[in-house]
């Protein structure tokens, strides 16, 4: 394994763009254990005076998450928001259709608002374009946004909440493209569906943005004519065009699996080019940008959830314990992300609690960290400021569904206002360390803060409640001298190194 080895440059110069920090977004659905026994206990002994978990805000808030997609989803698209609102004893439990669950609705709008607050985070919220359209989003918008002297703004302000909640990201249904959806349409008839509700939704509040369904995934037979009929028809009503993908690693192929950032690199260059040729075919000024707001790894619990049985409350449903190879991914993912910061504008990690999750909790028990919380914390706490291309030599190899894939991935953040600059890195390659050397030319009289690490010699070592298995470890030996910082990444790892003036 001689002759391993990585170069970057670094320069201050070349930038790709300022990260939108709503890429550290994540999203709870009413789904399994993400509210009721995830952000939601009212009997756990770290239960606040409204029934949220103490210790699972403090977790997110570790997370820096700064806006959360709600209520769903799969679910939104038979929600009825109005069940959610109002004295809790008047609120009707439902069958809820996407998950085959029992819907008590004891948290609603409100309580999510306020939950969201407390954790730091702005609200992301889904209207129901499957079962419901236009009336039900205007009138959602009016008792969310209006200040008050309309029908719905002053229930609203009858429920307890006399400040709009001046909600402003709104995403228009979710996954209309699949025929698992509860009022799944065609592209055709989502496009206007689309448009029409994003002018009413508009028309009661201009500050909105919002986020048209693209497709559920790069599988999908109308990817990606979906997005093109769909922004054909809606392009000057909507911002951005949503994007949804998950990850496996079902044939344990370790090296194919690490290389599945590439598939998110391609879905996100086909869907720059389909927003373009939109743009282009019309004349417009307008660029559409990205949400990628369902993303993660979502495979190890498929076989638990076949054996859940339906209509019971909160079940265990999407529970992935995820391991160290997971995490390797994440980081590989969140670098991807950064590597299109000039288009990618919001994402959502997919989920944040209990359901394919970086944050677990029992019942009425402990709440812990998943290995994938430690990249995504990493980058949202050090990603913030301008997104540097880095200028990589970097050894290749081939996997099963992927060709000349670098060792290393690498993405570098540099912030101007706190002169920082943090370089994010994975060494892919499964038996050997990786020498590298980065050229810093533009960033004299810095310094090395830290080289943080996740590093294990168990790829499927998971994180339990009783014990941290995969959790950052400091690297002492990199050294900066004369502006080349020469680092060790250890075989399989995932390196955050910090350079502070
Ligand atoms: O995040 C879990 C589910 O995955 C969401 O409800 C749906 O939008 C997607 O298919």
């Amino acid at each position: 394994m001689s002759g391993l080895k990585a170069k970057m440059v670094l320069d201050k110069q070349f930038q790709i763009a300022k990260v939108d920090e709503r890429i550290y977004g994540s999203f709870i659905e009413h789904l399994g254990r993400a509210v009721y026994g995830g952000i939601y206990q009212p009997e756990h002994s770290e239960a606040d005076e409204q029934g949220f978990r103490k210790d699972v805000i403090e977790l997110v808030k570790e997370l820096r998450v700064p806006i959360v997609r709600y209520p769903g989803g799969n679910m939104v698209s038979a929600y009825n928001w109005e069940d959610g609102v109002g004295p809790r004893e008047d609120r009707p439990r439902r069958l809820e259709l996407a998950w085959r669950t029992i819907e008590t609705n004891e948290v609603g709008t409100n309580e999510f608002v306020d939950w969201a607050k407390k954790a730091g985070s702005d609200v992301m919220m889904a209207v129901n374009l499957g079962t419901r359209g236009i009336d039900a989003a205007r009138n959602l918008i009016e008792y969310t946004n209006h200040p008050s002297g309309t029908y719905w703004s002053d229930l609203r302000r009858s429920h307890g909440y006399e400040a709009p909640h001046a909600i402003k990201t709104w995403c228009l249904g979710n996954e209309m493209d699949g025929p698992w959806q509860v009022g799944h349409k065609t592209a055709y008839e989502y496009g206007r569906l689309a448009q029409e509700t994003a002018k009413a939704m508009k028309l009661v509040d201009p500050t909105i943005e919002l986020v048209a369904c693209g497709s559920s995934n790069t599988g999908m037979p109308t990817f990606p004519e979906y997005e093109a009929t769909t922004l054909d028809i809606a392009y000057d009503h909507v911002d951005y065009i949503s994007l949804h993908q998950y990850y496996g690693n079902r044939s344990n192929d370790t090296a194919n699996y690490l290389a599945k950032n590439h598939d998110m690199d391609h879905f996100i260059k086909t869907v720059i080019a389909t927003c373009d040729y939109i743009k282009a075919k019309k004349r417009s000024k307008k660029t559409i940008n990205l949400s990628f707001d369902e993303w993660n790894v979502w495979y190890h619990s498929n076989d638990a959830d076949q054996k859940i049985e339906p209509w019971s409350i909160a079940p265990p449903q999407l529970e992935d314990h995820y391991n160290f190879e997971d995490a390797l991914l994440i980081g590989s993912l969140l670098i991807t992300f950064l590597q299109h910061a000039d288009r990618v504008k919001m994402a959502a990690m997919a989920q944040l609690v209990n359901v394919i999750a970086p944050i677990m909790t029992e019942n009425n028990g402990r709440a812990w960290k998943q290995t994938i919380f430690y990249p995504y914390a990493h980058v949202s706490t050090y990603g913030r400021g301008i997104s540097l291309k880095p200028i990589l030599t970097v050894p290749k190899y081939d996997s099963k569904d992927f060709t000349d894939v670098p060792y290393v991935d690498a993405a570098s953040v540099y912030n101007e206002e706190h002169e920082e600059l943090t370089i994010f890195l994975v060494n892919k390659h499964l038996e050997s360390s990786m020498p590298i050397e980065i050229d810093l030319r533009s960033f004299t009289n810095y310094q090395l803060v830290e080289h943080m690490q996740l590093v294990h010699n168990d790829l499927k070592a998971v994180n339990t409640k009783d014990h941290q298995a995969v959790s950052p470890t400091y690297n002492a030996d990199s050294t900066l001298v004369d502006g080349v910082l020469t680092a060790q990444l250890a075989k399989t790892s995932w390196n955050v190194i910090r350079l502070r003036k």
